[in-house]
């Protein structure tokens, strides 16, 4: 059983690892001994758990990286190959949403401009493209390896306000599919595609439309969200590590393509 499980020595890349949710499996990654690279756009979060991840006696490195430029990627692939002479884990969780591309009482569906719609379609979409072709690569080279992406609920089932967010992470879902059935039929098919789909966790990106800004209170949509959760809380950063863990080892050799929900029921109560 341990055997199943294990990720001992493993190198794993995790994109938006300076963020919340990724910040927490890039801890518990590095707990469980894998050496992790923190790539964010954010340097300072980046260095931040990266020197946490060190104190704490595990090996990280933090590196600024914009997933949606080729040349910055390539320039942190080639000093993680240089720092851990190699990679096993791709964790694709850059992404987010932002108000611009939100309807609300002050913005209309119809006036939303194309520039948020392409900023959101960019960071969930192509950042999560770019960054497995870059990885990608080098785990196609060695003919072994794991990719999770970090799809959402919103893939499965699109959520009020925020359009152009659904649609992204419905193209992430889409493309953890293809690109499975791609690594299988032309590289190896030791390599694993496959992704999470988080229900709500109150993040910063989130917490915008989940509480009232002043008063800190839930909002009537997050009134809802709480009420449509069988279990009735949103998520926590933690819930994520086990699925993670799961996926990345070799107790999950025959799961391929999967998108898996992580939402306390959400996905599964029909409101009634
Ligand atoms: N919070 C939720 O409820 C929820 C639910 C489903 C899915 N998700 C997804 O989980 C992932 C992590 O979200 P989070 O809630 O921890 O958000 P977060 O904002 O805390 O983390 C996202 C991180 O991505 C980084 N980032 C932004 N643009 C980047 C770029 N161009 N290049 C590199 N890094 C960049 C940010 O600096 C940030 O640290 C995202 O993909 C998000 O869409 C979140």
């Amino acid at each position: 059983m341990k055997e199943l499980f294990d990720l001992d020595g493993k190198v794993a890349v995790v994109t938006g690892g300076g963020g919340i949710l990724c910040g927490t499996i890039a801890r518990a990654l590095a707990k469980q001994g894998v050496s992790v690279a923190i790539l964010d756009l954010n340097e300072e979060s980046a260095q931040k758990v990266a020197e946490e991840i060190s104190k704490e006696g595990g090996k990280a490195i933090g590196l600024k990286t914009d997933v949606l430029s080729r040349e910055s990627l390539e320039k942190s692939k080639s000093i993680i190959m240089k720092e851990f002479g190699h990679l096993d884990i791709l964790i694709n969780g850059a992404g987010g949403n932002k108000k611009e591309a939100t309807t609300s009482k002050e913005l209309e569906f119809f006036d939303i401009p194309p520039e948020a719609i392409r900023w959101v379609f960019d960071l969930n979409f192509l950042g999560v493209f770019l960054s497995s072709q870059v990885f990608g690569k080098a785990l196609a080279k060695q003919k072994e390896g794991i990719i999770i992406n970090i799809s959402s609920m919103n893939a499965l089932r699109p959520l009020t306000r925020i359009p152009a967010y659904s649609a992204a992470k419905a193209a992430v879902s889409n493309f953890t599919q293809w690109l499975a059935v791609h690594m299988c039929q032309n590289y190896s098919t030791k390599i694993r595609v496959n992704a999470i789909a988080p229900g709500f966790f109150l993040t910063e990106q989130n917490r915008f439309l989940l509480t009232d800004e002043k008063t800190g209170e839930l909002t009537p949509r997050g009134k809802t969200i709480i009420e449509h959760t069988p279990m009735g809380r949103f998520g926590a950063p933690e819930d994520l590590i086990g699925i993670i863990a799961w996926l990345a080892s070799p107790s999950a050799q025959f799961v391929q393509g999967t998108i898996i929900p992580v939402d306390g029921g959400f996905s599964a109560f029909s409101g009634v």
